[in-house]
């Protein structure tokens, strides 16, 4: 019996499908790509239907009336890219800040004197809603445009209830009718802000007393994440946090061992955290620690280029055995780049990672670091119809092309995008 599709896609030279296991890949399976050549795709409202060889369609797939069929002579498909850790909820930018940094000064030493993060929060707090939505907008459609199709978004420029709820509500109202597919952490433990200064352990219980439960009660997000670093929030306020925001139904996730040691990978594998983000200076005790975890280690390279720090351990993780995923860290202070392709290129050239596993890493472990791997991430019957059609007829393109994604299109849930926003 043939199947119903109203999206068939004929003639692809190389189908990346990231078949294979569910769940997290790791080791050996990490490598694998599943790729069908002279290939297929099929979808039917949004998901797919049949994936096979090219000459098999015609007796595999009915075409529904007004369906469309497109033959992409000889090129690569790939899943879309799942972008598992972004903070586009923010208002004003941070050039300012760049050039002081062009001229010498620290991340850090900026935002110890009351820039970086805190810079943002005065103007986030100042922004209105329609300000921030023009500005979320804007970050979307690069990233989507650069082939993202499911992305996170943190909030964490308000630091206040009445910020934070409004970053929320700005990327909850959006995700109702935009074609990406958007996932919300509330990210009010970025900093301690001004009105704490001093007083962290205070905003952690006004966190957990206040905050939490109204961002709850108004379903505002998905996740709960913090930002444990030296000067900013300890591994034992992240443990007492995470702990508080799982017992209310929240999945975690954590900054970690950014610029310090801090333990926090392990207070991640601990806490049951989904991700363990950052990782630029994880010791090799906690490297061990997270490779025998469901912990996905998430390495977001853009940063340590943007701030001319040393890249995260991609290869030793990848080797100890960790599940590994990529993602892009857009922010307006530490990475100011939406591009999952340039973050696989920076994995490969600088983080020892092989074309395939910087494949896995920003496809099917980057769903399962947002908990939805079971329809995100592989293009396999069942799962949703995001995919991104290359203007390649090799993969291996996609980590070659430096910084140019060669993206001709990009169909998500079932449309392609250019007919879309034509
Ligand atoms: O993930 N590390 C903490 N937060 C962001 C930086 C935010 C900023 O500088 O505005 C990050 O890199
Ligand atoms: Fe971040």
């Amino acid at each position: 019996m043939k199947v119903q599709a109203d999206l068939l896609l004929t003639n692809i030279g190389e189908l990346v499908t990231m078949a294979g296991s569910p769940g997290l890949r790791r080791g050996e399976a990490a490598k694998e790509l599943f790729i069908i050549s002279d290939a297929a795709i099929a979808s039917f409202q949004g998901r797919i239907v049949w994936t096979g060889k090219s000459r098999d369609a015609s007796r595999s797939v009915k075409q529904v009336e007004n369906s469309l069929e497109l033959n992409v002579e000889g090129k690569v498909i790939t899943p879309g890219f799942v972008d598992s850790h972004t903070h586009p909820l923010y208002a004003g930018t941070r050039q300012a800040e760049f050039a002081m940094r062009a001229a010498g000064a620290d991340y850090e030493d900026i935002a110890s004197a009351g820039g970086g993060i805190l810079n943002s929060v005065k103007r986030t707090r100042k922004a209105s809603s329609a300000e921030l939505k023009d500005t979320l907008l804007k970050h979307l459609s690069t990233m989507l445009l650069f082939g993202t199709t499911t992305v996170e978004v943190k909030s964490g420029y308000g630091l206040d209830l009445e910020t934070e709820i409004r970053c929320l509500e700005t990327a909850t109202g959006l995700a109702e009718y935009w074609p990406q597919t958007i996932l919300r952490t509330f990210l009010g433990a970025h900093e301690i802000p001004p009105e704490y200064s001093g007083r962290s352990d205070e905003y952690i219980t006004y966190l957990i007393d206040e905050v939490l439960p109204e961002i709850k009660k108004r379903e505002l997000a998905d996740f709960v994440d913090i930002f444990c670093e030296k000067g900013v929030f300890t591994a034992e306020q992240s443990r007492h946090y995470l702990q508080a925001a799982k017992s209310m139904g929240f999945g975690i996730r954590i900054h970690a061992d950014e610029f310090h040691d801090t333990d926090g990978a392990s207070v991640a594998v601990d806490s049951g955290a989904l991700s363990a983000d950052h990782l630029l200076s994880i010791s090799d005790r906690n490297i061990a620690k997270i490779a025998r975890s469901t912990t996905v280690a998430t390495l977001l390279p853009g940063t340590a280029l943007f701030l001319g720090k040393p890249f995260p351990p991609g290869r030793k993780l990848l080797d100890a055995g960790a599940a590994v995923a990529i993602a892009t860290d857009f922010n307006p202070g530490s990475c100011f780049c939406e591009s999952m392709p340039l973050m696989i290129n920076l994995a490969v050239c600088q983080c020892g990672f092989t074309i395939e596993e910087a494949i896995t890493a920003s496809t099917v472990n980057g769903a399962a670091a947002l908990g939805v791997g079971d329809h995100k991430g592989a293009l396999v019957q069942g799962m949703d119809a995001d995919m991104i059609l290359w203007d390649l007829d090799d993969y291996r393109g996609i980590a070659y092309h430096m910084a140019i994604p060669d993206i001709e299109n990009v169909v998500v849930a079932g449309q392609l995008i250019s007919s879309i926003f034509k």
